[in-house]
C-alpha cells in the first residue's frame, strides 16, 4: 500500500472581504492523497480550488487546521523551511505557464535545481532527461514566445518535476488549449503519473480529464465532497 503524500485535516481558510467582515472559503477540508494517485478536483468557480491548491502547495497558510506533506505539519515549518519544501517536495503547473520568457525551455527547467543548490552540469542533464521525458527535447533552446501553448506547458510540467516532487499541484493545466492539445497534455500526466512516484492533485474544468482521475471531488461550500465514478464520467462537472 502506497503512502500518504499529502493530506490536509479540517483545513480552514477565509479572506477579509472589501468591508472588513471575514469571508470564509473553505470550511474544514478533509483530504488524503496517497503516492501514485491521482485526485482531480472539481467545482464552481470561486469555489476556492485554488485557494485549496495554495494551501497544499504552502503558498498560503489555512485560517485554521493542517496541511501534512509526507506526514509533516507544513505549519512548524519556518518560512525558509517552508520554501524549502515547495522548491524540493512540490511541483505546480497552473494554467499559465508562468515559465520565465527570456530563458530558453531547458533554462527555465533548470532554474529550480539551481535555486536547490544543484550543479550547473547536473541541473542541465536532469533538464535534458526532463525535456525528453515531456517530449521537448527539440525545443531545449526555444523561450516561451518561440512555443506554443501546449508545447510551454509541457515545459511547465518538466520545470514543475525538475527536483523529483512527490506532489503535483495542477491547477486548471490544460484550461487554455484546444481539445486536442489539451488531450496530449492529460495523456502526458498520466504518462508520467505511471513512471515516477508522486501524487496529484489536479483542479480541472475538463470531464475527460477528470474522469481518467483515480478519485474525483467536488469542492462545494467550502467542503469536498466524493463524486462516483459513474458522475464523474457521464455528469455535467461541476
Ligand atoms: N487573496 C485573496 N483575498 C481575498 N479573497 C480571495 C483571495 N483569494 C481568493 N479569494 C476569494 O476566494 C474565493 C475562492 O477563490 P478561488 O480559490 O480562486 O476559487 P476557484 O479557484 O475555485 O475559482 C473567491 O471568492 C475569491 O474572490
Ligand atoms: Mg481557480
Amino acid at each position: 500500500m502506497n503512502s500518504v503524500a499529502i493530506a490536509t485535516q479540517r483545513l480552514f481558510k477565509s479572506f477579509k472581504d472589501s468591508d472588513g467582515s471575514e469571508l470564509p472559503i473553505l470550511k474544514g477540508v478533509d483530504l488524503e492523497v496517497k503516492v501514485g494517485e491521482v485526485v482531480a478536483v472539481v467545482g464552481a468557480s470561486g469555489a476556492g480550488k485554488s485557494t485549496l491548491l495554495h494551501l497544499l502547495g504552502g503558498l498560503d497558510r489555512p485560517s485554521a487546521g493542517e496541511v501534512y506533506l509526507a506526514g509533516q505539519p507544513l505549519s512548524g515549518l519556518a518560512e525558509q523551511q517552508l520554501a524549502e519544501a515547495r522548491n524540493q517536495r512540490i511541483g505546480f503547473v497552473f494554467q499559465f505557464h508562468h515559465l520565465l520568457r527570456e530563458f530558453s525551455a531547458r533554462e527555465n527547467i533548470m532554474m529550480p535545481l539551481l535555486i536547490g543548490d544543484v550543479e550547473s552540469s547536473q541541473a542541465e542533464a536532469r533538464a535534458e532527461a526532463l525535456l525528453r521525458a515531456v517530449g521537448m527535447e527539440r525545443r531545449a533552446g526555444h523561450k516561451p514566445p518561440q512555443l506554443s501553448g501546449g508545447e510551454r506547458q509541457r515545459v511547465a510540467v518538466a520545470r514543475a518535476l525538475a527536483n523529483n516532487p512527490l506532489v503535483l499541484l495542477a491547477d486548471e493545466p490544460s484550461g487554455n488549449l484546444d481539445n486536442q492539445t489539451a488531450e496530449g497534455l492529460h495523456d502526458l500526466f498520466f504518462q508520467l503519473r505511471d513512471e515516477r512516484e508522486f501524487a496529484v492533485v489536479l483542479v480541472t474544468h475538463n470531464l475527460e480529464f477528470a474522469g481518467r482521475a483515480d478519485r474525483v471531488l467536488r469542492l462545494h461550500d467550502g467542503t469536498l465532497h466524493a463524486i462516483t465514478d459513474s458522475l464523474a464520467r457521464h455528469e455535467t462537472i461541476p
